[in-house]
């Protein structure tokens, strides 16, 4: 088998795109313009295997190995061209499953054999990346100096290293906010309008039924203070009128407190209504949050079985 192609390589997050681009080309890079790229990652037994689909050019399957390490580093990576990307992309992910997708745009400059990537990528931002190409025999230690000078010209700062790869970043991206923001803003707005003269702990609850319709209200209180009823159960209630019988996510806000546990009573109300794994989200809109699920809020309810 033929060796793999080797780089050196640094890749950084990139505050100033422009002074980047003006840097580069202000030391004589050549500007090859701007590609798309999209790049499917595969889970491959060994080392990374991405396919790349480039606009303008076509796709190439490339196949690599890097350490994962700040600043410059080695690369081996072999490269093969593909005719049929589309067809490609579904073979293997049919045989190896796909494990991200990274889109970018990237400025491409050539500056003495080192690449210069300007790189917008979806989902994480500007980077800059530096890629000298080695020579078939070489100890690396020229495509090392090169990346150095580049890197000082363009004044990339150590805090900005990046040691893994953009798959690697999107992989550990937080899980995108799936609705909880939405409904914890539901229950605060109902908040407001909370009936606590006496009290004077404003709550909100907001049910997002199967539907996906949300249900929201807030605690209404009595000068007999038993007869008060709290917010998970007027939202209840809004629910039941509104025709909806499944609760699939819960938010509960409070006025004075970040985190408002759910009455005992609320619970067993909330459990008629709503699945072991359903989610509740106790916290506030942008702020502090806790989640949890039916069963960890109240284990061995009583419900509808305990009955039959
Ligand atoms: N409250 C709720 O509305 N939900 C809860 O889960 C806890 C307590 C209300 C009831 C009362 O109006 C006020 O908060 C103080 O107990």
């Amino acid at each position: 088998m033929a060796a793999p192609r080797r780089n050196v390589e640094l890749k950084a997050r990139d505050p100033d795109p422009a002074r980047s681009l003006a840097r580069a080309r202000a030391l004589g890079a050549d500007d090859h313009g701007e590609l798309r790229q999209r790049d499917t990652y595969f889970a491959a037994p060994r080392g990374r295997l991405k396919l790349r689909e480039q606009e303008p050019g076509g796709a190439e399957l490339i196949a690599y190995e890097r350490a994962d390490a700040p600043g410059a580093r080695e690369s081996r990576y072999r490269i093969a061209p593909v005719a049929d990307g589309a067809a490609l992309r579904e073979a293997l992910a049919a045989a190896l499953g796909i494990t991200v997708v990274v889109a970018k745009r990237r400025r491409l400059l050539l500056w003495q054999g080192v690449r210069i990537h300007l790189d917008e990528v979806e989902g994480l931002g500007s980077f800059v990346e530096l890629e000298g190409v080695a020579e078939d025999a070489s100890d690396l230690s020229a495509e090392g100096e090169r990346v150095a000078t580049l890197r000082a010209e363009l004044s990339i700062a150590d805090d900005d290293l990046v040691p893994t790869g953009y798959a690697d970043l999107l992989a550990a991206r937080p899980a995108p906010d799936d609705g909880a923001e939405e409904l914890l803003r539901a229950a605060e707005a109902a908040m407001r309008h909370a009936h606590v003269p006496y009290s004077r702990f404003p709550v909100g609850a907001a049910l997002r039924a199967a539907d996906g319709s949300i249900h929201a209200a807030a605690n209404v209180e009595n000068a007999a203070y038993p007869q008060s009823q709290c917010a998970e159960a007027s939202a209840i209630g809004v629910m039941v009128a509104a025709g909806a019988r499944e609760i699939a996510e819960v938010a509960v806000v409070a006025g004075q407190i970040d985190i408002c546990p759910p009455c005992g009573g609320c619970r067993q109300r909330l459990s008629e209504f709503a699945a072991r794994d359903t989610r509740v989200h106790l916290g506030r809109p942008g702020g502090p949050r806790r989640t949890l699920t039916m069963a960890e809020l109240l284990p061995l309810g009583f419900d509808a079985e305990a009955l039959a």
